[in-house]
């Protein structure tokens, strides 16, 4: 008898992390790698940040907290909802868990009976389906064509929606397309969702803050306030204020939710790192302005990216509202060979293919759950990103033959 749990068999580890150690195993091996894989901020957490952290060490906020969140962080969260999205939540609505990861698989553990169905557009975030399945739950995948911006259409959202579901897991701007939903676009689909109440609403804003171009956020609880009682509302502080180390993340939603989700984490983790919680407090409640100076340096970046990757032979890019990454297509470098006659059938292929020839480390559309695509973090230098896009313009000029429709 093995050892490992049958639910284990069911979900894979992470691939994007899988990417991240592979580049930091053949850079620690001496190979010359650019790493565009992480899912993170090349940004320090702000100085004032640390201050809060060291300053709650000095003062002994060293024990355990309430299990989920304590009420200093709670109240600065319902602050954050009300100025930011126009939300009202009252204490018991908020939790606070490990890191955003840890908000959603507590929701979906909390909510989730075997067989339930959750709606997931892809490309998704590489963790919503194998947290669904974890919670015996069934993803329904839903495909969102480049056509559309890689954007859910009300019509497919509608087709999708079976007595069976409970959720509906909408992530803006998204990981991994940088693409955001506009007001319209969100009230398209919320306007959908009005119509079928037993589905839940778990809208992940976790790159809210990173937009780009004047891009006005939205969250479909402020969109429509109807949705408001079946919405879990999630965001955190790993992405926009450059802490994904100290484990942060947090959500608001219905009370017997929460409580629930606070249920599951009294019986894993307990609370979230004091010390990282006084810091978080810190980062939601102090001065706000670093946040536009890095997206000034991540506007520059997306832009310099696109531009360079529609340069690439066979490489096709969109040019998305936020976050820090790209999803281009790779369609136009299928069935070609490469120098040393290997043919890329897929975008797998493509990405090893980068990596080998290039030392150029990104993740393939087929972890996300639509090929033949590929994703770029440009949450690196413009140094960096410069050598990586003239490497990947060397790489598909050097491939041989023809492209076949993928
Ligand atoms: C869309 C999305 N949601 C949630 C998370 C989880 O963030 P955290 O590091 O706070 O767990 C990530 C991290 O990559 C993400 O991209």
């Amino acid at each position: 008898m093995s050892i490992v749990a049958d639910r284990l068999s069911r979900i894979k580890p992470s691939p994007t992390i899988a990417v991240t150690s592979k580049a930091k195993e053949l850079k620690a091996a001496g190979r010359d790698v650019i790493g565009l894989g992480a899912g993170e901020p090349d940004f320090d957490t702000p100085d004032f940040v640390k201050e809060g952290a060291y300053k709650a060490i000095k003062a002994g906020q060293t024990k355990y907290t309430a299990v989920d969140g304590t009420p200093e962080l709670k109240d600065a969260i319902i602050a954050k909802f009300k100025q930011d999205n126009d939300l009202d939540y009252a204490r018991d609505q908020i939790t606070v868990g490990t890191g955003g990861k840890q908000v959603l698989y507590n929701a979906l553990m909390a909510s989730v009976n075997p067989g339930d169905e959750v709606i997931i557009p892809a490309p998704y975030w590489v963790s919503y389906p194998d947290m669904v399945l974890l919670a015996e739950g069934t993803p329904v995948i839903v495909e969102c064509a480049k056509e559309n911006d890689f954007k859910l259409q009300p019509n497919d959202l509608e087709s999708a929606i079976s007595p069976k579901t409970k959720w509906v897991i909408l992530n803006s701007p998204s990981n991994p397309t940088g693409g955001a939903y506009s007001r319209d676009e969100m009230k398209a689909l919320t306007d959908v969702l009005v119509r079928h109440p037993h589905v839940y609403v778990m809208s992940d804003d976790m790159y809210e803050h990173l937009v780009y171009d004047g891009f006005e956020f939205c969250t479909p609880a402020q969109v429509e306030p109807a949705l408001f009682e079946r919405t879990l509302t999630c965001n955190g502080v790993s992405k926009s204020y450059a802490m994904t180390g100290w484990r942060i993340g947090y959500a608001g939603g219905p009370k017997e939710l929460i409580k629930a989700m606070a249920k599951v984490q009294s019986q894993s983790t307990s609370n979230p790192c004091s010390i990282s919680q006084a810091a978080a407090l810190t980062a939601l409640t102090g001065d706000q302005s670093f946040l536009q100076e890095r997206n000034d340096a991540f506007k520059e970046r997306r832009d310099f990216v696109v531009e360079e990757l529609n340069a690439a032979d066979g490489i096709s890019c969109l040019k998305p509202e936020g976050a820090f990454y790209v999803y281009p297509s790779c369609a136009g470098v299928i069935g070609k060979n490469t120098p040393d006659g290997k043919c890329i059938k897929t975008d797998e292929d493509f990405v090893t293919y980068l990596l080998e020839s290039e030392g150029i480390a990104c993740v393939q559309g087929a972890a996300f759950g639509l090929s033949p695509y590929f994703r770029i973090s440009y949450a690196t230098t413009m140094e960096a990103l410069e050598e990586a896009c003239k490497r990947i313009q060397r790489a598909c000029s050097a491939l041989q033959g023809e492209a076949k429709a993928a």
